[in-house]
């Protein structure tokens, strides 16, 4: 009967899948497998070549994903896929050595835990395969940061490698974020706090073909849930985030101002025009490439279409928070508050506006 499968997320691996099963077949030799394949649409045909390895060999399975993209999803979903008891994930690049999956399919079999991880953290494991050693600093403080966070107590939670009852992962899987990489500190920080981990010594070795996918963009992805969790139920992150542009803002407007009008002589009037301008269109820039990275207008109709709709909320944003500051200070609130709370008001608004009609879908 049917006991293990194996997911495999892949993003361009073409040359590794072939070696892998290999591997996978030769350390499994008494256990009943399948392999699960979760292809984003590579570009090098790997999705192809997972194809015609599962003609051969029918333990093989693909699922391939059209315009998604993601490791944790794709993992959810591969994982979700099987009839499978136990259920593994396994970097598709041979930094994980499927050798290790014999003894934590035992430890879980037998009761000894309920989710078995590869830590490269742990006493007899290592990091070695890390490209360089900003990546291995880099890992670490997510480590550290994520245990923080989560309270976690576990040496590894970024790690990629674990085993588990696949009705574990069902159960949790409704409320997994699925963005980024951090599939399992995620199921460790939604699952029932009862199942138990434990850790195997994992000796993370070097990419076997291809390059790693974990760039500027997925770090950042995973600063931005961390935040979530801590901080997202009083400001959400994109407000946050708004919020922060919005003060880089005003520091590129006060830096235009001095030039134009302390440097260049101009008159104050036109030196705050041009420094509006800039701000706003520095606020819109950097919103569009990080706040709302997800829905970036791209294209130049889109973009100018983009940059005129968010000049047009800020200006009444600024009515706004004109409004409201010298309505307080009418009323005998002290100028600072009252500034303060116009440029709030005049924030939320212009968030409020911006997300609905500049970003909106
Ligand atoms: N389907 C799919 N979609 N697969 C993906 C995607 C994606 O968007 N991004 C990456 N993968 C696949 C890769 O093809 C590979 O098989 C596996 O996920 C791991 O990706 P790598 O790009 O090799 O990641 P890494 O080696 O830099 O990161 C590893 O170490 C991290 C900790 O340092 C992974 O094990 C991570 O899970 C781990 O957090
Ligand atoms: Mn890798």
């Amino acid at each position: 009967m049917l006991e293990l499968a194996i997911v495999l997320p892949t993003l361009n691996e073409r040359d590794n899948l072939a070696p892998l099963i290999e591997r996978i077949d030769a350390a499994l030799r008494d256990v009943s497998w399948e392999v699960i394949v979760v292809d984003d649409d590579s570009t090098d045909g790997t999705a192809d070549a997972a194809r015609a390895l599962a003609l051969a060999d029918n333990r093989l399975r693909v699922i391939q994903r059209f315009k998604r993209r993601g490791l944790a999803s794709a993992a959810i979903e591969g994982m979700c896929a099987t009839a499978a008891p136990f259920v593994a994930l396994m970097d598709a690049d041979h930094q994980h050595d499927p050798a290790l999956l014999v003894q934590m399919l035992a430890a879980v079999k037998a009761g000894d835990c309920d989710i078995a991880v590869g830590s490269r953290f742990v006493e007899g494991g290592s990091a070695a395969g890390l490209s360089s050693q900003t990546r291995e600093k880099g890992s670490r403080l997510a480590n550290r940061l994520a245990r923080r966070v989560t309270g976690v107590e576990m040496t590894d939670p970024m790690s990629g490698f674990f085993l588990t009852r696949s009705e574990h992962l069902r159960a949790a899987a409704p409320r997994l974020s699925g963005i980024g990489f951090k599939i399992l500190l995620d199921l460790l920080a939604t699952a029932n706090p009862s199942l138990r981990v434990k850790e195997f010594p994992l000796q993370f070795a070097e990419r076997l073909s291809g390059e790693s996918k974990l760039d500027s963009a997925v770090a950042f992805e995973f600063l931005v849930g961390l935040y979530d969790r801590s901080f997202g139920r009083f400001v959400p992150s994109r407000f946050a985030l708004f919020g922060t542009v919005g003060a880089a803002g005003v520091v590129v407007h006060l830096a235009v101002l001095t030039l134009l009008y302390r440097f260049a002589g101009e008159g104050f009037a036109l030196a705050t025009v041009f420094a509006t301008f800039a701000a706003m269109t520095f606020n819109f820039w950097v919103n569009n490439w990080l706040t709302y990275r997800d829905q970036r207008l791209a294209g130049l109709s889109a973009i100018v279409r983009g940059w005129l709709g968010f000049c047009a909320t800020c200006a009444i944003g600024a009515l706004a928070n004109v409004a409201v500051a010298t309505l307080l200070q009418a009323r005998g609130f002290h100028w600072v508050l009252a500034a303060l709370a116009g440029i709030l008001i005049g924030s939320v608004w212009n968030y409020a506006l911006s997300s609905r009609f500049v970003w909106g879908r």
